[in-house]
Protein backbone atom coordinates (compact mmCIF):
# COMPACT_ATOMS: atom_id res chain seq x y z
CA UNK A 1 0.00 0.00 0.00
CA UNK A 2 1.53 3.96 -0.94
CA UNK A 3 2.21 5.68 1.86
CA UNK A 4 -0.34 8.28 2.86
CA UNK A 5 1.54 11.48 1.76
CA UNK A 6 2.30 13.90 4.40
CA UNK A 7 2.83 17.18 2.68
CA UNK A 8 5.79 19.83 4.74
CA UNK A 9 4.47 23.08 5.24
CA UNK A 10 5.80 26.11 7.75
CA UNK A 11 3.00 27.37 10.71
CA UNK A 12 5.03 30.05 12.29
CA UNK A 13 8.08 29.85 11.17
CA UNK A 14 8.24 26.12 12.17
CA UNK A 15 8.53 23.26 9.69
CA UNK A 16 6.09 20.40 9.89
CA UNK A 17 4.87 17.70 8.04
CA UNK A 18 1.35 16.56 8.53
CA UNK A 19 -0.95 14.27 7.15
CA UNK A 20 -2.42 15.22 3.60
CA UNK A 21 -6.31 16.21 3.50
CA UNK A 22 -5.65 18.22 7.03
CA UNK A 23 -7.51 21.77 6.80
CA UNK A 24 -5.02 24.68 8.48
CA UNK A 25 -7.31 24.27 11.68
CA UNK A 26 -6.07 21.20 12.24
CA UNK A 27 -2.78 20.61 11.04
CA UNK A 28 -2.00 23.95 13.02
CA UNK A 29 -3.47 21.79 16.34
CA UNK A 30 -0.82 18.93 15.23
CA UNK A 31 1.96 21.41 16.19
CA UNK A 32 0.64 23.40 19.15
CA UNK A 33 -0.73 26.46 17.53
CA UNK A 34 -3.91 27.17 18.08
CA UNK A 35 -6.02 29.19 15.60
CA UNK A 36 -8.81 30.55 17.04
CA UNK A 37 -12.36 29.47 15.42
CA UNK A 38 -16.24 30.04 15.86
CA UNK A 39 -17.93 28.08 13.18
CA UNK A 40 -15.61 25.25 12.54
CA UNK A 41 -16.36 21.27 14.43
CA UNK A 42 -14.82 18.74 13.58
CA UNK A 43 -17.69 16.91 13.27
CA UNK A 44 -19.75 19.07 10.99
CA UNK A 45 -19.68 20.35 7.23
CA UNK A 46 -17.58 23.51 7.18
CA UNK A 47 -19.51 26.64 6.47
CA UNK A 48 -16.91 29.35 7.14
CA UNK A 49 -18.84 31.96 8.09
CA UNK A 50 -17.35 33.35 11.03
CA UNK A 51 -14.29 34.23 9.71
CA UNK A 52 -12.53 34.31 12.97
CA UNK A 53 -9.30 31.66 11.34
CA UNK A 54 -8.28 33.70 9.31
CA UNK A 55 -4.70 33.53 8.65
CA UNK A 56 -1.97 34.66 6.23
CA UNK A 57 -0.85 32.36 3.49
CA UNK A 58 2.15 33.38 1.49
CA UNK A 59 1.41 34.21 -1.98
CA UNK A 60 -2.14 33.97 -1.41
CA UNK A 61 -3.81 37.74 -1.90
CA UNK A 62 -5.97 37.90 0.91
CA UNK A 63 -6.05 36.38 3.90
CA UNK A 64 -7.68 32.73 4.38
CA UNK A 65 -9.96 31.09 6.08
CA UNK A 66 -8.13 28.09 7.98
CA UNK A 67 -11.36 26.12 8.42
CA UNK A 68 -11.51 25.64 4.53
CA UNK A 69 -7.89 25.81 3.44
CA UNK A 70 -6.19 22.74 3.14
CA UNK A 71 -2.23 22.37 3.50
CA UNK A 72 -0.58 21.71 0.25
CA UNK A 73 3.88 21.21 -0.27
CA UNK A 74 5.69 24.10 0.48
CA UNK A 75 2.81 25.89 2.45
CA UNK A 76 3.93 28.81 4.57
CA UNK A 77 1.41 30.13 6.95
CA UNK A 78 1.59 33.01 9.81
CA UNK A 79 -1.45 32.54 12.21
CA UNK A 80 0.70 35.90 14.42
CA UNK A 81 1.36 38.04 12.01
CA UNK A 82 0.42 41.84 11.85
CA UNK A 83 -2.10 40.96 9.11
CA UNK A 84 -3.63 37.96 10.92
CA UNK A 85 -3.89 39.51 14.10
CA UNK A 86 -5.54 42.96 12.58
CA UNK A 87 -7.90 40.30 11.22
CA UNK A 88 -8.88 39.18 14.38
CA UNK A 89 -9.48 42.02 15.97
CA UNK A 90 -11.65 43.27 13.18
CA UNK A 91 -13.68 40.15 13.96
CA UNK A 92 -13.71 40.10 17.26
CA UNK A 93 -15.10 43.69 17.25
CA UNK A 94 -17.79 42.66 14.66
CA UNK A 95 -18.96 39.77 16.42
CA UNK A 96 -19.34 42.22 19.36
CA UNK A 97 -21.17 44.94 17.71
CA UNK A 98 -24.84 44.21 18.49
CA UNK A 99 -23.88 41.44 21.89
CA UNK A 100 -24.99 42.52 24.94
CA UNK A 101 -22.07 41.89 27.07
CA UNK A 102 -23.90 40.63 29.66
CA UNK A 103 -21.30 37.89 30.98
CA UNK A 104 -21.76 39.26 34.63
CA UNK A 105 -25.38 37.05 34.43
CA UNK A 106 -24.59 34.80 31.49
CA UNK A 107 -24.00 31.00 32.48
CA UNK A 108 -21.62 30.34 29.83
CA UNK A 109 -18.82 32.55 31.59
CA UNK A 110 -16.06 31.13 32.06
CA UNK A 111 -16.09 28.81 29.17
CA UNK A 112 -17.04 31.05 26.22
CA UNK A 113 -15.00 31.27 23.47
CA UNK A 114 -16.39 35.20 22.99
CA UNK A 115 -14.53 35.99 26.64
CA UNK A 116 -11.69 33.58 25.84
CA UNK A 117 -10.76 35.05 22.41
CA UNK A 118 -11.51 38.83 23.37
CA UNK A 119 -8.86 38.66 25.66
CA UNK A 120 -6.36 36.88 23.74
CA UNK A 121 -6.66 38.13 20.81
CA UNK A 122 -8.85 41.69 20.79
CA UNK A 123 -8.65 43.42 24.29
CA UNK A 124 -9.45 46.93 22.65
CA UNK A 125 -12.35 49.60 24.21
CA UNK A 126 -15.58 49.14 21.78
CA UNK A 127 -16.39 51.77 19.75
CA UNK A 128 -20.28 51.29 19.72
CA UNK A 129 -22.53 52.53 22.65
CA UNK A 130 -24.39 49.81 24.46
CA UNK A 131 -27.59 51.70 24.36
CA UNK A 132 -27.68 51.78 20.36
CA UNK A 133 -27.43 47.73 20.10
CA UNK A 134 -29.92 45.83 18.34
CA UNK A 135 -31.92 43.49 21.27
CA UNK A 136 -33.14 40.37 20.10
CA UNK A 137 -35.27 37.50 22.07
CA UNK A 138 -33.46 36.47 25.89
CA UNK A 139 -34.02 33.22 27.84
CA UNK A 140 -36.86 31.48 25.16
CA UNK A 141 -37.84 27.97 25.98
CA UNK A 142 -37.14 26.51 22.68
CA UNK A 143 -37.51 22.84 23.61
CA UNK A 144 -35.33 19.50 24.58
CA UNK A 145 -34.19 21.63 27.75
CA UNK A 146 -32.60 24.42 25.69
CA UNK A 147 -32.62 27.75 26.74
CA UNK A 148 -32.13 30.13 23.81
CA UNK A 149 -30.77 33.68 23.97
CA UNK A 150 -30.60 35.24 20.80
CA UNK A 151 -28.59 38.61 21.62
CA UNK A 152 -25.71 36.67 22.83
CA UNK A 153 -25.59 34.53 19.35
CA UNK A 154 -22.92 35.18 16.95
CA UNK A 155 -24.80 32.96 13.95
CA UNK A 156 -22.12 30.37 13.45
CA UNK A 157 -24.66 27.68 12.91
CA UNK A 158 -23.07 24.69 14.44
CA UNK A 159 -26.22 24.14 16.13
CA UNK A 160 -28.49 24.54 12.89
CA UNK A 161 -25.88 21.70 11.49
CA UNK A 162 -25.74 19.57 14.00
CA UNK A 163 -29.79 19.55 14.27
CA UNK A 164 -29.45 18.53 10.19
CA UNK A 165 -26.82 16.48 10.32
CA UNK A 166 -26.16 14.92 13.29
CA UNK A 167 -29.65 14.26 14.33
CA UNK A 168 -31.28 14.83 11.14
CA UNK A 169 -34.34 16.75 13.02
CA UNK A 170 -33.74 20.57 11.29
CA UNK A 171 -35.70 22.05 14.23
CA UNK A 172 -33.18 25.50 14.17
CA UNK A 173 -33.12 27.51 11.47
CA UNK A 174 -31.66 31.33 10.89
CA UNK A 175 -34.25 33.69 10.27
CA UNK A 176 -34.30 37.70 9.12
CA UNK A 177 -32.06 39.72 7.31
CA UNK A 178 -28.34 41.41 8.23
CA UNK A 179 -28.08 42.78 11.63
CA UNK A 180 -31.50 41.15 12.52
CA UNK A 181 -31.09 37.59 11.99
CA UNK A 182 -31.44 34.88 14.83
CA UNK A 183 -31.58 31.46 15.63
CA UNK A 184 -34.99 30.13 16.09
CA UNK A 185 -37.40 27.25 15.83
CA UNK A 186 -39.58 27.10 12.40
CA UNK A 187 -42.96 28.70 13.93
CA UNK A 188 -45.00 25.90 15.63
CA UNK A 189 -41.83 23.38 16.52
CA UNK A 190 -40.08 22.67 19.41
CA UNK A 191 -36.66 21.14 20.01
CA UNK A 192 -37.39 17.36 19.87
CA UNK A 193 -34.80 14.83 19.76
CA UNK A 194 -32.52 12.69 22.14
CA UNK A 195 -29.45 14.50 21.30
CA UNK A 196 -30.51 18.06 21.83
CA UNK A 197 -28.43 18.81 24.56
CA UNK A 198 -25.01 18.50 22.86
CA UNK A 199 -25.68 21.65 21.43
CA UNK A 200 -25.05 23.31 24.63
CA UNK A 201 -21.61 21.91 23.87
CA UNK A 202 -21.14 23.47 20.50
CA UNK A 203 -22.09 26.47 21.00
CA UNK A 204 -19.23 28.74 21.40
CA UNK A 205 -20.78 31.41 23.67
CA UNK A 206 -23.81 31.55 25.86
CA UNK A 207 -26.88 31.89 23.58
CA UNK A 208 -27.73 28.13 24.41
CA UNK A 209 -27.29 26.90 27.75
CA UNK A 210 -29.25 24.17 29.48
CA UNK A 211 -32.04 24.91 31.54
CA UNK A 212 -30.82 22.62 34.64
CA UNK A 213 -27.91 23.59 34.73
CA UNK A 214 -28.16 26.77 34.27
CA UNK A 215 -26.88 29.21 37.11
CA UNK A 216 -26.72 25.72 39.79
CA UNK A 217 -22.75 26.45 39.49
CA UNK A 218 -19.88 28.31 38.39
CA UNK A 219 -18.00 26.57 35.80
CA UNK A 220 -14.66 27.71 37.33
CA UNK A 221 -15.47 25.90 40.43
CA UNK A 222 -15.77 22.78 39.01
CA UNK A 223 -13.58 19.45 38.70
CA UNK A 224 -13.33 17.19 35.79
CA UNK A 225 -12.45 13.59 35.85
CA UNK A 226 -12.24 11.25 32.85
CA UNK A 227 -15.22 8.72 33.04
CA UNK A 228 -17.58 6.69 31.11
CA UNK A 229 -21.19 6.83 30.80
CA UNK A 230 -23.17 3.59 32.62
CA UNK A 231 -26.46 4.54 31.08
CA UNK A 232 -26.10 1.63 28.10
CA UNK A 233 -23.93 -0.52 26.76
CA UNK A 234 -22.50 1.95 24.71
CA UNK A 235 -20.33 3.72 27.29
CA UNK A 236 -19.81 6.86 25.81
CA UNK A 237 -17.03 8.52 27.24
CA UNK A 238 -17.74 11.60 29.27
CA UNK A 239 -15.99 14.03 31.93
CA UNK A 240 -17.73 14.32 35.39
CA UNK A 241 -18.12 17.83 36.44
CA UNK A 242 -18.01 17.61 39.84
CA UNK A 243 -17.50 19.88 43.14
CA UNK A 244 -16.94 18.69 46.62
CA UNK A 245 -18.56 15.22 46.42
CA UNK A 246 -21.61 16.29 44.15
CA UNK A 247 -22.18 16.05 40.76
CA UNK A 248 -23.27 19.02 38.53
CA UNK A 249 -23.14 17.62 34.62
CA UNK A 250 -21.88 15.06 32.23
CA UNK A 251 -20.53 16.23 29.37
CA UNK A 252 -19.17 14.14 26.49
CA UNK A 253 -15.26 13.71 25.78
CA UNK A 254 -14.21 12.91 22.38
CA UNK A 255 -13.61 9.19 21.67
CA UNK A 256 -13.85 8.12 18.04
CA UNK A 257 -13.94 4.66 18.88
CA UNK A 258 -16.99 5.23 20.83
CA UNK A 259 -19.49 7.82 20.75
CA UNK A 260 -17.40 10.73 18.66
CA UNK A 261 -18.09 14.19 20.39
CA UNK A 262 -21.55 13.34 21.57
CA UNK A 263 -23.46 11.51 23.87
CA UNK A 264 -27.11 11.11 24.34
CA UNK A 265 -29.41 13.47 27.05
CA UNK A 266 -30.73 10.31 28.72
CA UNK A 267 -27.15 9.54 29.52
CA UNK A 268 -26.42 13.05 30.63
CA UNK A 269 -29.43 13.02 32.98
CA UNK A 270 -28.50 10.00 34.30
CA UNK A 271 -25.93 11.43 37.07
CA UNK A 272 -28.77 12.62 39.40
CA UNK A 273 -29.54 8.73 40.07
CA UNK A 274 -25.91 8.01 41.40
CA UNK A 275 -26.38 10.78 44.25
CA UNK A 276 -30.05 10.40 45.00
CA UNK A 277 -31.59 10.12 48.68
CA UNK A 278 -31.72 6.74 48.39
CA UNK A 279 -27.54 5.85 48.60
CA UNK A 280 -26.76 3.38 51.05
CA UNK A 281 -24.04 4.68 53.27
CA UNK A 282 -24.09 1.86 55.90
CA UNK A 283 -23.85 -1.75 56.10
CA UNK A 284 -27.65 -3.36 57.13
CA UNK A 285 -28.76 -6.23 58.70
CA UNK A 286 -32.04 -6.90 58.70
CA UNK A 287 -33.79 -6.99 62.49
CA UNK A 288 -37.39 -8.46 63.18
CA UNK A 289 -39.13 -5.96 60.08
CA UNK A 290 -36.53 -2.94 59.83
CA UNK A 291 -33.29 -2.52 58.68
CA UNK A 292 -30.67 -1.92 61.63
CA UNK A 293 -26.71 -0.71 60.93
CA UNK A 294 -24.21 -2.25 61.98
CA UNK A 295 -20.12 -1.64 61.83
CA UNK A 296 -17.63 -3.39 58.48
CA UNK A 297 -15.95 -5.69 60.93
CA UNK A 298 -19.17 -7.10 62.39
CA UNK A 299 -21.17 -7.12 58.59
CA UNK A 300 -17.90 -9.05 57.12
CA UNK A 301 -17.51 -11.14 59.60
CA UNK A 302 -21.65 -12.77 59.46
CA UNK A 303 -21.23 -12.85 55.81
CA UNK A 304 -17.80 -14.89 56.14
CA UNK A 305 -19.44 -16.96 58.83
CA UNK A 306 -22.33 -17.85 57.03
CA UNK A 307 -20.21 -18.94 54.10
CA UNK A 308 -18.48 -21.34 56.05
CA UNK A 309 -21.48 -22.80 57.77
CA UNK A 310 -23.57 -23.32 54.44
CA UNK A 311 -20.21 -24.62 52.91
CA UNK A 312 -19.52 -26.43 55.78
CA UNK A 313 -23.19 -28.46 56.32
CA UNK A 314 -24.32 -28.44 52.61
CA UNK A 315 -21.21 -28.39 50.16
CA UNK A 316 -19.83 -25.12 48.12
CA UNK A 317 -22.41 -25.11 45.68
CA UNK A 318 -25.00 -23.73 48.47
CA UNK A 319 -23.63 -20.28 47.77
CA UNK A 320 -24.02 -18.71 44.78
CA UNK A 321 -23.12 -15.20 42.85
CA UNK A 322 -25.45 -12.76 40.85
CA UNK A 323 -23.41 -9.92 39.29
CA UNK A 324 -25.39 -7.22 38.03
CA UNK A 325 -24.08 -5.80 34.54
CA UNK A 326 -23.67 -2.30 35.86
CA UNK A 327 -20.32 -3.83 37.72
CA UNK A 328 -16.78 -3.09 36.74
CA UNK A 329 -15.25 -5.22 35.13
CA UNK A 330 -12.50 -5.66 38.06
CA UNK A 331 -15.87 -6.32 40.28
CA UNK A 332 -16.96 -8.55 38.57
CA UNK A 333 -13.81 -11.09 38.16
CA UNK A 334 -13.09 -10.05 41.69
CA UNK A 335 -16.51 -11.71 42.92
CA UNK A 336 -15.79 -14.50 40.66
CA UNK A 337 -12.21 -15.62 42.05
CA UNK A 338 -13.80 -15.54 45.12
CA UNK A 339 -16.60 -18.11 44.35
CA UNK A 340 -14.12 -20.07 42.47
CA UNK A 341 -11.73 -19.63 45.94
CA UNK A 342 -15.01 -21.24 47.73
CA UNK A 343 -15.43 -23.91 45.22
CA UNK A 344 -18.48 -22.82 44.12
CA UNK A 345 -19.42 -22.54 40.08
CA UNK A 346 -23.25 -20.79 41.21
CA UNK A 347 -22.53 -17.42 39.28
CA UNK A 348 -24.49 -16.00 36.68
CA UNK A 349 -24.70 -12.32 35.21
CA UNK A 350 -27.71 -10.28 35.69
CA UNK A 351 -28.89 -7.90 32.78
CA UNK A 352 -32.26 -5.97 32.98
CA UNK A 353 -33.53 -3.02 31.17
CA UNK A 354 -37.02 -1.00 31.96
CA UNK A 355 -39.75 -2.13 29.67
CA UNK A 356 -40.00 1.52 29.29
CA UNK A 357 -36.36 1.79 27.72
CA UNK A 358 -36.16 3.09 24.13
CA UNK A 359 -34.74 0.94 21.63
CA UNK A 360 -31.41 1.10 19.38
CA UNK A 361 -30.84 4.11 17.73
CA UNK A 362 -29.06 4.88 14.66
CA UNK A 363 -26.64 7.32 16.40
CA UNK A 364 -25.41 6.28 20.01
CA UNK A 365 -28.36 4.83 22.09
CA UNK A 366 -28.78 1.44 22.77
CA UNK A 367 -31.77 -0.82 24.57
CA UNK A 368 -29.14 -2.54 26.75
CA UNK A 369 -29.12 0.03 29.62
CA UNK A 370 -26.20 -2.39 31.47
CA UNK A 371 -22.49 -0.70 30.78
CA UNK A 372 -20.75 -3.80 31.10
CA UNK A 373 -22.84 -6.72 29.43
CA UNK A 374 -19.85 -7.43 27.36
CA UNK A 375 -17.60 -7.15 30.06
CA UNK A 376 -19.39 -9.39 32.58
CA UNK A 377 -19.46 -12.22 29.19
CA UNK A 378 -15.80 -11.55 28.27
CA UNK A 379 -14.66 -12.97 32.30
CA UNK A 380 -17.01 -15.99 31.59
CA UNK A 381 -20.06 -14.62 33.18
CA UNK A 382 -23.01 -15.43 30.98
CA UNK A 383 -26.33 -13.67 31.35
CA UNK A 384 -28.50 -16.53 31.32
CA UNK A 385 -27.60 -18.15 34.38
CA UNK A 386 -29.95 -16.29 36.79
CA UNK A 387 -32.52 -18.91 36.13
CA UNK A 388 -30.56 -21.82 37.03
CA UNK A 389 -29.28 -19.99 40.13
CA UNK A 390 -32.94 -19.37 40.68
CA UNK A 391 -33.85 -23.29 40.30
CA UNK A 392 -31.36 -24.40 42.88
CA UNK A 393 -32.86 -21.77 45.04
CA UNK A 394 -36.08 -22.81 44.28
CA UNK A 395 -35.23 -26.44 45.07
CA UNK A 396 -33.23 -26.04 47.86
CA UNK A 397 -30.05 -26.68 46.81
CA UNK A 398 -28.62 -23.10 47.19
CA UNK A 399 -28.47 -21.65 50.45
CA UNK A 400 -27.33 -18.42 50.43
CA UNK A 401 -27.41 -15.86 47.72
CA UNK A 402 -24.38 -12.78 47.13
CA UNK A 403 -25.80 -10.36 45.03
CA UNK A 404 -23.88 -7.62 43.50
CA UNK A 405 -25.14 -4.53 41.82
CA UNK A 406 -28.34 -7.02 40.77
CA UNK A 407 -31.72 -5.51 41.64
CA UNK A 408 -33.32 -9.19 41.20
CA UNK A 409 -37.01 -8.09 42.41
CA UNK A 410 -37.20 -5.24 39.98
CA UNK A 411 -35.68 -7.64 36.84
CA UNK A 412 -37.57 -10.41 37.86
CA UNK A 413 -40.70 -8.95 39.80
CA UNK A 414 -41.59 -9.33 43.02
CA UNK A 415 -43.71 -12.90 42.90
CA UNK A 416 -41.10 -14.43 40.24
CA UNK A 417 -38.26 -13.48 43.00
CA UNK A 418 -39.98 -14.67 45.78
CA UNK A 419 -40.90 -17.96 43.85
CA UNK A 420 -37.49 -18.33 43.11
CA UNK A 421 -35.30 -17.25 45.67
CA UNK A 422 -37.70 -16.84 48.10
CA UNK A 423 -36.31 -20.37 49.50
CA UNK A 424 -32.76 -18.53 50.34
CA UNK A 425 -31.64 -18.60 53.93
CA UNK A 426 -29.45 -16.16 53.46
CA UNK A 427 -29.15 -12.99 51.12
CA UNK A 428 -26.18 -10.71 51.23
CA UNK A 429 -26.47 -7.38 49.20
CA UNK A 430 -23.65 -5.27 48.10
CA UNK A 431 -25.37 -2.27 46.03
CA UNK A 432 -25.25 1.44 45.82
CA UNK A 433 -29.05 1.82 46.81
CA UNK A 434 -31.27 0.95 48.91
CA UNK A 435 -33.96 -1.70 46.87
CA UNK A 436 -36.90 -3.95 46.90
CA UNK A 437 -34.19 -6.35 46.75
CA UNK A 438 -32.11 -5.03 49.34
CA UNK A 439 -35.19 -5.07 51.95
CA UNK A 440 -35.73 -8.39 51.57
CA UNK A 441 -31.77 -9.62 52.27
CA UNK A 442 -30.16 -10.57 55.65
CA UNK A 443 -27.12 -8.20 55.05
CA UNK A 444 -27.19 -5.02 52.87
CA UNK A 445 -23.25 -4.06 52.49
CA UNK A 446 -22.70 -0.38 51.02
CA UNK A 447 -20.76 0.04 47.65
CA UNK A 448 -19.31 2.92 46.00
CA UNK A 449 -21.01 3.90 42.44
CA UNK A 450 -18.87 4.38 39.45
CA UNK A 451 -17.85 7.94 39.55
CA UNK A 452 -16.45 7.12 42.95
CA UNK A 453 -14.06 4.02 41.79
CA UNK A 454 -11.20 3.20 39.54
CA UNK A 455 -11.87 0.55 37.58
CA UNK A 456 -13.21 -0.43 33.80
CA UNK A 457 -16.20 -1.01 31.57
CA UNK A 458 -16.66 -3.21 28.55
CA UNK A 459 -19.03 -1.79 26.19
CA UNK A 460 -21.37 -3.58 23.28
CA UNK A 461 -18.54 -3.60 20.79
CA UNK A 462 -15.47 -4.78 22.97
CA UNK A 463 -14.17 -1.19 24.04
CA UNK A 464 -12.54 -1.56 27.28
CA UNK A 465 -12.79 2.49 28.34
CA UNK A 466 -10.59 3.44 32.18
CA UNK A 467 -13.07 4.87 34.77
CA UNK A 468 -11.26 7.26 36.97
CA UNK A 469 -12.21 8.06 40.70
CA UNK A 470 -13.80 11.59 40.94
CA UNK A 471 -14.30 11.63 44.47
CA UNK A 472 -15.06 9.84 47.29
CA UNK A 473 -18.12 7.47 48.33
CA UNK A 474 -20.85 8.19 50.62
CA UNK A 475 -20.78 7.50 54.63
CA UNK A 476 -18.83 4.16 55.45
CA UNK A 477 -19.81 2.85 51.82
CA UNK A 478 -16.69 1.52 50.06
CA UNK A 479 -15.47 -0.06 46.47
CA UNK A 480 -17.15 -3.58 45.59
CA UNK A 481 -13.57 -4.91 45.50
CA UNK A 482 -12.00 -3.75 48.31
CA UNK A 483 -15.37 -5.48 49.72
CA UNK A 484 -14.67 -8.55 47.97
CA UNK A 485 -10.95 -8.80 49.02
CA UNK A 486 -12.04 -8.18 52.91
CA UNK A 487 -14.79 -10.94 52.42
CA UNK A 488 -12.48 -13.10 51.40
CA UNK A 489 -9.78 -12.20 54.22
CA UNK A 490 -12.47 -12.83 56.85
CA UNK A 491 -13.35 -16.71 55.74
CA UNK A 492 -11.72 -19.05 58.28
CA UNK A 493 -10.51 -21.22 55.20
CA UNK A 494 -6.59 -20.58 54.62
CA UNK A 495 -6.89 -21.01 50.62
CA UNK A 496 -9.85 -18.61 49.90
CA UNK A 497 -8.11 -15.97 52.00
CA UNK A 498 -4.93 -16.69 50.00
CA UNK A 499 -7.34 -16.22 47.16
CA UNK A 500 -8.32 -12.72 48.03
CA UNK A 501 -7.66 -10.39 45.26
CA UNK A 502 -5.72 -7.35 45.82
CA UNK A 503 -7.83 -4.33 46.52
CA UNK A 504 -6.16 -1.69 43.82
CA UNK A 505 -8.19 -1.71 40.56
CA UNK A 506 -4.82 -2.00 38.83
CA UNK A 507 -3.79 -4.81 40.63
CA UNK A 508 -7.24 -6.65 40.08
CA UNK A 509 -7.18 -5.96 36.38
CA UNK A 510 -3.69 -7.16 36.37
CA UNK A 511 -5.20 -10.59 37.52
CA UNK A 512 -7.85 -10.88 35.06
CA UNK A 513 -5.51 -9.96 32.36
CA UNK A 514 -3.23 -12.70 33.35
CA UNK A 515 -6.87 -15.24 33.45
CA UNK A 516 -8.63 -14.15 31.47
CA UNK A 517 -7.85 -14.59 27.42
CA UNK A 518 -9.86 -11.38 26.26
CA UNK A 519 -8.32 -9.06 28.44
CA UNK A 520 -4.87 -10.56 28.17
CA UNK A 521 -2.00 -8.00 27.15
CA UNK A 522 -3.97 -5.01 28.60
CA UNK A 523 -3.49 -3.06 31.65
CA UNK A 524 -5.49 -0.43 33.28
CA UNK A 525 -3.26 2.30 33.05
CA UNK A 526 -2.59 1.13 29.68
CA UNK A 527 -6.40 1.92 28.25
CA UNK A 528 -5.77 5.45 27.93
CA UNK A 529 -8.67 7.60 27.18
CA UNK A 530 -10.08 5.99 24.39
CA UNK A 531 -9.84 2.46 25.69
CA UNK A 532 -8.61 -0.19 24.12
CA UNK A 533 -10.27 -3.48 22.49
CA UNK A 534 -10.58 -6.67 23.55
CA UNK A 535 -8.42 -9.38 22.59
CA UNK A 536 -10.53 -11.89 21.50
CA UNK A 537 -13.64 -11.56 20.65
CA UNK A 538 -16.38 -12.89 22.91
CA UNK A 539 -19.70 -11.67 21.13
S1 LIG B 1 -26.98 29.55 19.04
FE1 LIG B 1 -24.82 29.15 19.42
S2 LIG B 1 -24.33 27.40 18.09
FE2 LIG B 1 -26.26 28.31 17.35
S3 LIG B 1 -25.62 29.78 15.80
FE3 LIG B 1 -25.81 30.93 17.70
S4 LIG B 1 -23.74 30.90 18.55
FE4 LIG B 1 -23.80 29.33 17.00
S1 LIG C 1 -25.85 6.49 24.47
FE1 LIG C 1 -25.80 5.26 26.37
S2 LIG C 1 -23.69 5.45 27.12
FE2 LIG C 1 -24.04 7.10 25.61
S3 LIG C 1 -24.70 8.86 26.81
FE3 LIG C 1 -26.54 7.79 26.16
S4 LIG C 1 -27.00 6.40 27.87
FE4 LIG C 1 -24.90 7.05 28.14
S1 LIG D 1 -13.89 28.76 11.74
FE1 LIG D 1 -13.24 29.34 9.79
S2 LIG D 1 -14.68 30.77 9.16
FE2 LIG D 1 -15.43 30.13 11.09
Amino acid sequence: MPLKQMPKLTIDDTPVEVPDGLNLIEAARLCGVEIPHYCYHPALSVVGNCRMCLVEVEKAPKLQIACNTRVTEGMIVRSRSDRTKAAQRAVLEFLLVNHPIDCPVCDQAGECKLQDYYMDYDRQPSRFELGRKNHKGKAIDIGGGLMLDQERCILCARCTRFFDEVTHTSELAIFERGDHNVIDTYPGRKVDNAYALNTVDICPVGALTEKDFRFRMRVWYLHRTASVCGGCERGCAIDIHHHRGRIYRFKPRDNPEVNGYWMCDAGRHSFPTLQSESRLVAPLKQAGDRMVPLGWDAALGEAAAKIAEYRRSHGANAIGAVVGAHSTNEEAFALKRLMTAIGSDRIAGLTWSPADAPGDDNLLIRANRNPNTRGLAAIGIGADGVGRLGEAAAAGEMKMLIAMRADLVRALGEAEFVRQFGPLDYLLVLDTDANETGQMANLVMPIAAYPELDGSFTNFKGQVQRLNLAFDPPGEARPAIGVIAALALHLDDSEARAAAVPVTASAVFAQMAASEPAFAGLTLDGLGEHGAPLRTPTA
